[in-house]
């Protein structure tokens, strides 16, 4: 690691141990070490599917077999992977009392298989199916057989219970996404290219407030121009470095 990452992970977790309320905003680079593929970017789904075909009401209404189809095509990714050591340094994060929220625009829910428990999940999740008619929501444990999926109380279709394009996020959640960037004083923002609204402008709301932003990308991002500490390095690898400088820390202060 250069000397510079180094001192920059030091002046992360200084902030973080200092903060009185820290929130996390984690996007699909968190996942990148778990084996999902991000959306953006040379490799990323985006550069393969077109979004307007597959992550829109509309295109749901033209052909929700071919929507299904991709999404089963994705939950049988997602449903085969575990989380990564980004994902746990989270957790213990949040055990150690210094993340006080996540706020994730991944519908994987990885961070909930992780162990971490205070998470509003943006974007929904790939892990639910909704009936587009009564609402009637079912967690799936792994990929329907049968697409596309049908509401097993009004058997009308079920739809994936994530945002689409176009869709607004449900109110409350935004509601509480913003009051918690809002409030923090610092902002922990990780793999997200922060492009897309409002999940991008949270940070930005923590910096009006004062707030400090770190942020862990392998590359800069929409944020990166507000970051206060930018740590060019993989989200598994900083974090684990940013706890464990956390709990020598701790362990020194309670040994003495
Ligand atoms: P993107 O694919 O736009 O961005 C992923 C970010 O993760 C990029 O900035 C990468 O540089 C970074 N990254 C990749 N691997 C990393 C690693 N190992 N460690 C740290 N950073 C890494 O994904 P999101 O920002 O999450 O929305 O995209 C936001 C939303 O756009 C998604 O929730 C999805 C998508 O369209 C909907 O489907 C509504």
């Amino acid at each position: 690691m250069k000397k510079n990452h180094e001192e920059l992970i030091e002046k992360a977790a200084i902030a973080l141990m200092k903060s009185d309320f820290a929130v996390g905003l984690t996007g699909a680079g968190i996942s990148a070490e778990s084996g999902i593929p991000t959306f953006r970017g040379k490799n990323g789904l985006w550069s393969k599917f077109k979004a307007e075909e597959l992550a829109t009401p509309q295109a749901f209404k033209r052909n929700p077999n071919l929507v299904w189809e991709w999404y089963k095509w994705r939950m049988e990714k997602i449903f085969n992977t575990k989380p990564n050591l980004g994902h746990y340094a989270l957790v213990e994060l949040e055990q150690l009392g210094i993340l006080k929220y996540i706020i994730t625009q991944n519908v994987d829910g990885l961070h909930q298989i992780a162990g971490s428990k205070f998470i509003i999940e943006l974007h929904g999740s790939i892990r639910r199916g909704r009936c587009i008619k009564c609402r009637y929501i079912v967690a799936f444990d792994k990929p329907p057989r049968d697409i596309p999926p049908r509401c097993p109380e009004c058997n009308n279709l079920l739809r994936p219970d994530v945002v689409w394009f176009g869709e607004p996020i449900p109110e409350d959640k935004l509601k509480r996404a913003i009051k918690l960037f809002s409030i923090a004083d610092v902002a922990l923002i990780i793999g997200t290219s922060g492009v897309v609204q409002p999940a991008g402008y949270l940070p930005y709301i923590t910096k009006e407030h004062g707030g400090i932003i770190i942020e862990i990308n392998i590359r800069s991002s929409a944020i990166t121009s507000i970051a206060d500490i930018f740590i060019n390095e993989k989200a598994s690898y900083a974090l684990t470095k940013i706890v464990s400088f956390i709990k020598n820390k701790t362990m020194k202060k309670s040994s003495k």
